[in-house]
């Protein structure tokens, strides 16, 4: 009897240790009545609409490098005549988007402005900018301005060729066609007399540089490209990069703490 009783548990416990071994597939467990049921699988991006703050959502990036563009590349949500457009890595203009106001920018008075285009409207508040770093003794000039989309491309192509054809060392300091702000017309790159009118990383220990830190927001010009927020604009810095939003925005988003690319986002 005894015996009996030992077979019957050990096979219950074999029974048992069988059962827990079975792996259940991922979506199915147990439920109270010893059943298997099947959860229902729900999407995150449905279940989340209601929680998510569509402007708190981090630009998304193809693999989370800062540099890279994100897979889901969309139009411009504001026209590209719209001081507060946002073009970015994610947000593009039209190639056929160009300014129809096109003006020298040498009729603002600032040094090299012969061979650079700028739109008409932002050209009063450039002659203010360089009247006021003139009485500074700074003495800026431009080294790059409006930019058609074809000369985007070729510009782009020329750092791929620069760079032995290294698309990440491209993208971390130029625009790909549609997504450059000197599209807009209103984008300008500063130097100086302090480097010889060069344009580069050398502008940053400038004098002038300084002084656009300080000053240029009250003529509607903001830094596009700061330092230290490579992974927000997916840039790596530009000292001279330049953009005017018009002297009111530029002071709401100075007052903000947002840098140009957050700002723009909020209002985008
Ligand atoms: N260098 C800036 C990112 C441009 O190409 O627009
Ligand atoms: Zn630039």
């Amino acid at each position: 009897m005894f015996k009996i009783l030992n077979l019957i548990t050990s096979f219950l416990i074999s029974i048992l240790t069988l059962f827990n071994t079975i792996e259940l597939p991922q979506d199915e467990e147990i439920d109270d009545n010893n059943k298997i049921v099947i959860n229902e699988v729900i999407d995150v991006e449905e279940k989340g609409t209601e929680e998510i703050n569509p402007e708190e959502v981090v630009v998304p990036s193809t693999s989370g490098n800062w540099w890279e563009y994100p897979s889901d590349i969309v139009a411009c949500s504001r026209d590209g005549n719209d001081l507060l457009v946002l073009v970015n890595k994610k947000y593009q203009l039209p190639s056929t988007y160009k300014p129809n106001d096109l003006v020298k920018a040498s009729n603002s008075g600032i040094r090299r402005g012969e061979n650079y285009y700028l739109r008409s409207i932002i050209i009063d508040d450039l002659r203010d900018l360089v009247d006021a770093s003139k009485s500074d003794d700074i003495d800026l000039s431009v080294v790059s301005a409006y930019r058609s989309y074809a000369t985007q491309e070729s510009t782009y192509n020329y750092w791929i060729s620069y760079y032995n054809n290294c698309i990440s060392c491209t993208d971390k300091v130029s625009a790909r066609a549609g997504h450059s702000q000197h599209q807009l017309g209103t984008t300008l790159d500063f130097s100086s007399n302090e480097i010889g009118d060069s344009l580069g990383s050398q502008f940053g220990n400038t004098e002038a540089s300084r002084w656009l830190v300080e000053n240029a927001y009250l003529y509607g010009f903001v830094i596009g490209y700061p330092q230290g927020y490579e992974s927000t604009t997916g840039y790596s810095y530009e000292s001279w990069h330049y953009r005017y939003i018009g002297k009111s925005n530029a002071l709401e988003q100075k007052s903000s703490g947002m840098i140009l690319e957050t700002y723009l986002r909020s209002k985008n």
